[in-house]
């Protein structure tokens, strides 16, 4: 019951219970299992159930203009399905297992017993919505706004442009920066580093690593064939544009995704062994989240077809990486990815060209 309980109190939703409380409301969940691939709910469905996530990954994905996509991952500890049983609306989002998972589920009748017996928890749930609601609020603060604003027309304009990379190695690119976050968070050196505030955001903004490439004029990002050393000079430089144009978003609202964001968009190509660009830092002076981005883009590159080479296998790409650790790579983060190839193996699997 012990682990139980640990898993009760770090939800917002109970945290307002004492102790003994918990567990009779722990008892009223039953346990229930997916199977890896299969939803627990999907979008537009009534909702007649919440559920805590005790073991596993599920993916949360939107229906959109041009299929699916991919809004949040949930683990182990995270509660899901809530605000439609609140809310009593239909399901915003399906929800999807990506390994076998177990989860703690409670019935819309349970769950409205509990908030009428319980004015304790009745009160939680109404603290809930209302941080919630404070959020949004806060969102629709004017300095957010002026930084969205920024963003999305920074973003817009370099849009105009036209970036050779797939939206397929983006997706894969943010699924490897989560995954390899998530392993590194249970190593005992990187747990105070590694929250899951940093995992959730390293997942969002990654995709923008390369977004300063679409300022590069078409004869060298376009080129179809190898750069000569004076077009990769030229080249090179998309780390800094792309982290400037980020900048501005940043100095009007110094929030913890932006700066984020800048810190993978400019330092993504930095190498352990500080012989990297734009600054040439060495080890530890690259941001944590750099390091990890690096080496997710550079698998992901070596896995895929470029114009001056074909597609590496897995077992090749794994010895360049392992042979890049140290020098190429923070060691620890290669020997992360090494310890548990398989899973990024699935990731790109998963998401084809
Ligand atoms: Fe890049
Ligand atoms: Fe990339």
């Amino acid at each position: 019951m012990k682990e139980l309980l640990e898993l009760f109190k770090g939800i917002e939703l109970f945290s307002g219970l004492p102790e003994d409380e918990l567990v009779p409301f722990a008892e009223r969940f039953g346990p229930v299992s997916f199977d890896k691939g299969s939803h627990v709910f999907r979008e537009g469905e009534t909702a007649d159930k919440m559920y805590i996530v005790v073991k596993g990954e599920l993916v949360v994905l939107k229906g959109m203009e041009g299929g699916e996509r991919e809004l949040a991952r949930l683990m182990e500890g995270e509660c899901f399905g809530e605000m439609a049983l609140i809310s009593m609306e239909k399901r915003f989002a399906s929800v999807e297992a990506i390994t076998d998972v177990e989860c703690l589920e409670i019935s819309e009748q349970d769950f409205a017993n509990l908030v009428k017996e319980d004015h304790r928890f009745d009160q939680s749930v109404m603290r809930v919505l209302t941080d919630r609601l404070r959020v949004s609020e806060d969102l629709a603060s004017q300095n957010i706004m002026n930084a969205y604003h920024t963003l999305i027309f920074s973003l817009a304009t370099l849009a105009e442009n036209r970036d050779p990379e797939t939206g397929a190695h983006l997706n894969r690119v943010r699924n490897y920066c989560y995954c390899l976050s998530n392993l590194l968070s249970e190593l005992p050196a990187y747990r105070d580093k590694i929250t899951p505030p940093f995992i959730k955001t390293i997942y969002i903004v990654s995709p923008l690593h390369d977004i300063g490439k679409v300022g590069i004029k078409d004869d060298v990002l376009l080129k179809p064939g190898r750069l000569t050393k004076e077009e990769f000079e030229v080249m090179k430089t998309h780390s800094a544009i792309g982290a400037e144009t980020i900048k501005k978003v940043v100095d009007s609202c110094p929030h913890f995704t932006f700066q984020m964001a800048y810190s993978v968009i400019r330092y993504h190509h930095e190498r352990f062994d500080g012989k990297g660009y734009p600054e040439g830092l060495a080890g530890e002076d690259i941001p944590l989240e750099a390091r990890i981005m690096a080496l997710a883009d550079v698998y992901d590159a070596l896995l895929s077809k470029r114009v001056y080479k074909e597609s590496f296998d897995y077992e090749k790409s794994v010895a360049i990486i392992a042979e890049g650790s140290g020098t190429q790579f923070d060691p620890d983060i290669a020997q992360v990815m090494l310890d548990n190839i398989d899973e990024f193996v699935t990731i790109h699997k998963r998401n084809v060209d």
